[in-house]
């Protein structure tokens, strides 16, 4: 695992000096290109010294909404005069802190809530050559329905299959309750396990996807820090019905704290006879692991996390095959979102029917999101699958903040595009959402209120695919930039009319043929964001660019015309 080595030597040293590289080539007999090739594609590893003070403003919806351009524009005017080697400001991706909005990383420390004054201050102090670094919210363990145990009963579905190995009654369950993956395809978990189980192979993988890495997406996180036995349970069923006898935990870099909880779960898993061999006396193995992603979105993509977690640059794979039969170092793997692995101590636990009742309104079980933006009280809420969005957001975060009224909502972050106001009656549920022209997704709820400008927003999406686009295909990578090249033209307010229609042509082209050639889900899904706001907000588009003027007063400023900033990113 290169990226341990990696990690260690940036931490000795700032970052990877050529002599150190050679020395790891030689000492793991990798050649060096392969190193070089893999460190150079993650934003995380500095291949030259960075400065005194690398200061990382998010750019992503969630900040976007809560002044991260205002907050970049105001370092840059207290640092102008600073020397590069001093001090450097960028854009990065999401920071997985949509709910404590506007986040920066200020030497790889994330600060949450921040202001212009005070990440100057953390800033000046980096430059001191302090360390910095934001203190972990103290946060009581919160209650979920979710789980099914108290304190003395945790794994009480582990000890109850270990003795009766009803490995096909799981997969049963799983079928009758109709659990579906939770990391935004929505793909059913029993034919996904049922695939694994029936490969002949004797090596086998099972792999939680705890990379969260999606603007608005924070679910993961809570989950994590709230109900990790049930994170690690569903694993370790996971692996006793398909017979993989390894899992590995996938988490994103920027969860230390959750990086943390889990390491300590499972030391006690351990202890109590719970993972490794012979678990509970039995003859059943499973050992369990945690791999820091090495960061980007693209890690998301199951292929490309199977491909970061062998040391490879994170890009996804042709499928099929698929990951059940040729997954991690070749072998059939179980891949799952942390939420779908938590749905299955609480089926197996309380049965099918429980499950199905959880819902609201037909659809089944309990449902994590996140939700962002312009509300009142952004976080993670529990809450029934099928619920309607108007409550998720007016009840649960507390409605749309400052007295302002609704305009818009992602029900997922920039994948689901965005939905107007009149739509907010719409259910939190995978079939309400796709006829709604939308989607579950990894239920990444970010709210705009009645000053926000939809171009605006579905630039910021725009940017955020094409900075987070691997690059190992063409439609996705051109397409991203064409896509984002053509927006800031509309922005501008420079295009004539018949340009204009000659655009929208040529972006409903470029849409299909991303959608339709690309080859993973970030380039099919990355022209959404536009689609919808053409489709709901058409008006608005046509006042920039027929006009120019902005309904919302945000672009045609100054501000706006600065554009952005040098971004951190697989493609900076
Ligand atoms: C660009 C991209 C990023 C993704 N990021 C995540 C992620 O962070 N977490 C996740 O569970 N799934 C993510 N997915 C979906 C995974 O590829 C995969 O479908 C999922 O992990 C399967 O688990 P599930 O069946 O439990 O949903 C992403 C997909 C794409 C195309
Ligand atoms: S669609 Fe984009 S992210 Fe996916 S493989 Fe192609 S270039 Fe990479
Ligand atoms: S932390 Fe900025 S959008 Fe998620």
């Amino acid at each position: 695992m290169i990226f341990d080595d990696l990690r260690a030597i940036q931490l000795r040293y700032g970052f990877l000096p050529k002599a150190e590289l050679e020395g790891l080539s030689r000492r793991t007999q990798t050649p060096l290109y392969q190193i070089h090739s893999a460190a150079s594609f993650f934003p995380h590893f500095h291949l030259a010294p960075p400065a005194k003070a690398e200061i990382r403003v998010c750019a992503d919806m969630s900040c976007h909404l809560n002044g991260a351009c205002d907050l970049r524009a105001e370092l840059e005017r207290h640092f102008a005069g600073s020397r590069s080697e001093d001090v450097q400001i960028r854009d990065v991706s999401c920071l997985g802190r949509c709910d404590r909005a506007p986040a920066v990383s200020i030497n790889d420390e994330i600060f949450t809530n921040i202001t212009p004054a005070s990440a100057e201050q953390v800033a000046r102090d980096a430059l001191r050559g302090e360390d910095v670094s934001e203190p972990h919210a103290v946060q009581g363990h919160v209650a979920c329905k979710a789980d099914p145990y108290n304190d003395d009963e945790k794994y009480g579905v582990t000890r109850k299959f270990v003795l009766s190995r009803a490995w096909d009654d799981v997969l049963v369950q799983l079928k009758t309750a109709e659990l579906r993956g939770m990391g935004g395809a929505g793909f059913p978990t029993s034919m996904k396990w049922d695939l694994v189980r029936k490969q002949t192979d004797p090596v086998k993988f099972v792999v939680c996807n705890a990379d969260e890495s999606e603007p608005g997406t924070i679910k993961d996180r809570f989950i994590m820090t709230n109900l990790p036995h049930l994170v690690i349970e569903g694993m370790l069923i996971a692996g006793l019905v398909t017979g993989a006898k390894r899992g590995i935990l996938y988490i994103r870099h920027e969860y230390a704290q959750q990086e943390e909880i889990l390491g300590e779960e499972i030391r006690r898993c351990y202890h109590a006879g719970l993972l490794g061999k012979k678990i509970l006396g039995s003859d059943l193995d499973f050992d369990l692991e945690v791999f820091v992603s090495p960061g980007g979105y693209i890690c998301g993509e199951e292929t490309a996390l199977l491909e970061a977690i062998e040391g490879h640059r994170a890009e996804p794979r042709n499928k099929p095959p698929f990951p059940g039969q040729v997954g991690l170092w070749q072998k059939p793997t179980v891949i799952n979102n942390v939420e779908t692995f938590i749905n299955v101590p609480q089926i197996l636990a309380r049965g099918a029917d429980w499950f199905a009742a959880q819902g609201a309104n037909g659809s089944r079980g309990l449902k994590f999101v996140g939700v962002s933006g312009h509300v009142a009280r952004p976080g993670v809420f529990e809450v029934p699958m099928g619920t309607p969005m108007r409550e998720v957001i007016f009840k649960y975060a507390g409605g749309v903040r400052s007295g302002r009224s609704l305009k818009a909502f992602a029900p997922s972050g920039p994948s689901s595009g965005y939905l107007p106001a009149s739509m907010v009656d719409v259910r939190l549920d995978f079939k309400a959402l796709a006829d709604a022209g939308s989607m579950l997704g990894s239920g990444a709820i970010v709210v705009c209120d009645d000053t926000t400008c939809m171009l605006d927003m579905a630039l910021n999406a725009v940017r955020f695919y094409r900075n987070e686009s691997c690059g190992k295909c063409v439609p996705c990578r051109v397409g991203s930039q064409k896509m984002a090249d053509l927006l800031v033209r509309w922005m501008e307010g420079s295009v004539s009319e018949p340009e204009y229609r000659a655009d929208l042509t040529l972006l409903d082209d470029l849409s299909q043929a991303m959608s339709q050639t690309s080859i993973c889900g970030l380039g099919q899904i990355a022209p959404a964001p536009i689609q919808s706001v053409l489709k709901h907000f058409r008006a608005e588009i046509d006042a920039h660019v027929l006009k120019g003027q902005c309904p919302s007063g945000i672009c045609f400023t100054a501000a706006s015309r600065a554009g952005e900033a040098q971004r951190v990113g697989i493609r900076p």
